[in-house]
């Protein structure tokens, strides 16, 4: 890791040792949100857009929108859930594209949806009436009974600490158990484990398909490699997907 990184993990041990209880996860996005608000450290692009004006929102989760519902196979009728769903600019297009209450957007913290409904405005809200929670155990039986066709993950996975990793897992395969449900993930693939920021971690492709047993792997498509302290890496979209009943038959 950089100096920079280590800073920040020196400081993440120290927060841990007093607050065992309090997952990475939670520590960081309750951080990234707090600095964002003292307008000091600005979050990623991807939380920070929906402050930006809203041709920069709309625009800026567009075409990564467009190639999820295509490879989705999105029709209006059907019922979709991101899973890390930040402030919203890949999920404003699913709103728009569903039928009213047919989208669920689950995160961390409510902070940045909070954000993103903010940018899609009172209208399209109205309209769509999209539905949001927590990642808690009442947000996640709530999105089980939501009974999706799709489940979603866009620039997630790379960013959850080992610690978490099971349960990553455990929770979108709770949420994509519909027969047929399509499970939509982007991460990054190395033939070694490795953590290569403060929060950005590459797994083999065994673990992954081992972390999701139970689905098919229908797609893993990868971008252009790179090499990250010494090890080779590659950007890759995933698609698995959820047995439909007839192929148990
Ligand atoms: C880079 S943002 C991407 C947001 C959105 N999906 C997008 O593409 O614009 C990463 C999001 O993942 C969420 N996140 C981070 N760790 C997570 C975890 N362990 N489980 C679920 N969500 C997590 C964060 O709260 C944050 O909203």
């Amino acid at each position: 890791m950089r100096p920079a990184d280590e800073a920040r993990e020196a400081r993440y041990l120290k927060f841990k040792a007093k607050n065992p209880q309090v997952p990475f996860s939670r520590y960081l996005m309750e951080r990234q949100y707090r600095n964002m608000r003292k307008g000091d450290q600005a979050p990623s692009g991807a939380l920070r857009i929906a402050l930006g004006s809203p041709d920069e929102f709309w625009q800026s989760g567009r075409a990564k929108a467009e190639k999820l519902m295509a490879r989705a196979e999105l029709a209006p009728s059907h019922k979709a859930i991101e899973y890390g769903c930040g402030s919203l600019r890949i999920g404003a297009h699913f709103i728009r594209f569903l039928k009213a209450g047919h989208f669920l957007g689950l995160d961390v913290i409510d902070g940045f949806y909070e954000l993103g409904k903010r940018a899609l405005g009172p209208e399209l809200l109205s309209a769509k009436s999209p539905r949001f929670h927590v990642i808690d155990a009442a947000g996640l039986a709530m999105a089980e009974a939501f009974d999706a066709d799709v489940v979603f993950s866009n620039v997630v996975c790379v960013h959850v600490h080992p610690d978490e990793t099971a349960e990553y897992f455990r929770n979108l395969a709770r949420l994509a158990h519909k027969p047929g449900a399509r499970l939509l993930f982007n991460a990054h693939i190395s033939d070694v484990p490795l953590r290569f920021e403060f929060d950005g971690w590459s797994w083999p492709m065994a673990f992954y398909k081992n972390a999701l047993e139970g689905f098919a792997l229908v797609r893993a498509e990868l971008g252009r490699p790179r090499m990250q302290d010494g090890v080779q890496t590659a950007p890759v979209d995933f698609e698995f997907r959820r047995p439909s009943c007839d192929q148990f038959a």
